[in-house]
């Protein structure tokens, strides 16, 4: 492969610039339905359907032909086995998403393996061959890429040693998918799992942030032309006292403010876990508190998926209302993006 000359460089990370742009256009945001073998077995589990690859295809097929989702959702995130796939009328999904104004993008992680010396902490694995994996997803249509770093919060975690490995791998693929011209979204999930206060989330995902930032500058990575996905900083699932959405908000935005540079285009938080309510109770609260550097968008996979999941459960004769489920959580998520989330619930009827 020739290194890029300087000229190219501009230009191949202008383009991409653009793409990241077009992620998190106003109203819009990103649809994560990149979820691994295991992961949608989980998911296929909680509604009693098995996990075989005519169901995945079944459900990924209902949510990319969602009429009007493209109102609301800029980019689909894929895995390895849909970015193959087709629709039911033959057309590989990459296309079909494409034809609809969606940008098509790929997990490219191998997912979060235990991290040697370090108990209870993982790194994410994926960068064996991936220049050449990068250049075959390109070839198949993805735009942007997604590699999902894991930071857990407990006794004496997370670890200088966990956080700088992870930072270190999220800018090593970072660096490539810009090279294979593709848009990298680089998520470090702090998670919510567990009794910790708010005050604690804001810690471990400040030191994260400025870790992993710092790594990416020194692994040349054009800010312009990538997107952080981040977690919004929470109290943990089991806190006794969980945080207002004005504190999330104002917590978050303290953390991203401090070690997020304005040249990074857009913030597209994933929902983590937490109800799709508050998902788009915080997003839109987030959007309503001022001006800010940089789009704060969403990449929701959980939020934007639980109602849709729920209401098919697999059974052919319910795509059409498991799709309007969809179709209406897009349409709030899209609101709460806009911070127009009380408007979009209680429109004012026309005089
Ligand atoms: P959740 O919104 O369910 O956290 O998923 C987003 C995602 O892509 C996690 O990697």
């Amino acid at each position: 492969m020739q290194p890029f000359s300087e000229e190219r460089t501009r230009e191949a990370m202008s383009e991409l610039n653009d793409i990241a742009r077009a992620l998190v256009a106003p109203g819009k945001g990103i649809l994560a339905a990149d979820e691994s073998d295991s992961t949608i077995k989980k998911r296929f589990d909680s509604i009693n359907i098995e996990s075989t690859e005519d169901n995945r295809r079944a459900y990924r097929d209902l949510l990319f032909t969602t009429p009007g989702a493209e109102d609301y959702i800029s980019g689909v995130i894929l895995f390895d086995e849909t970015i193959r796939q087709s629709a039911l009328d033959g057309t590989p999904f990459p296309k079909l998403l494409e034809s609809k104004g969606i940008v098509p993008g790929i997990k490219v992680d191998t997912g979060a393996k235990p991290l040697a010396g370090a108990e209870g902490e993982t790194v994410t694995e994926g960068l064996d061959g991936l220049r050449e994996r990068l250049e075959e997803y390109h070839g198949l249509g993805a735009r942007f890429a997604k590699w999902r770093a894991v930071i857990t919060i407990g006794k004496q975690i997370p670890s200088e040693y966990a956080i700088w490995v992870n930072a270190h791998a999220l800018a090593r693929y970072a660096a490539l998918s810009q090279e294979a011209g593709l848009v990298p979204i680089v998520e470090p999930e702090v998670l919510m799992d567990g009794d910790h206060t708010i005050e604690r989330s804001f810690e471990a995902t400040s030191r994260t942030l400025q870790a992993v930032l710092a790594v990416l500058v020194a692994q040349r990575v054009r800010l312009e032309a990538m997107l952080l996905k981040p977690n919004m900083v929470l109290s943990g699932y089991a806190c006794r006292e969980q945080a207002t959405h004005e504190e999330v908000a104002d917590w978050t935005l303290r953390a991203l403010r401090r070690h997020v540079p304005a040249a990074v285009p857009g913030i597209a938080f994933l929902s983590g876990g937490q109800s799709d309510d508050d998902a788009d109770a915080n997003l839109d609260t987030l959007n309503r508190a001022g001006a800010q550097p940089w789009q704060l968008s969403f990449s929701y996979g959980r939020a934007l998926q639980a109602a849709a999941l729920k209401t098919w459960s697999g059974d052919p004769a319910h795509v059409l209302s498991a799709q309007r489920a969809f179709a209406e959580r897009a349409a709030a998520t899209g609101a709460a993006r806009r911070g127009a989330l009380a408007e979009h619930r209680h429109p004012v009827p026309a005089a």
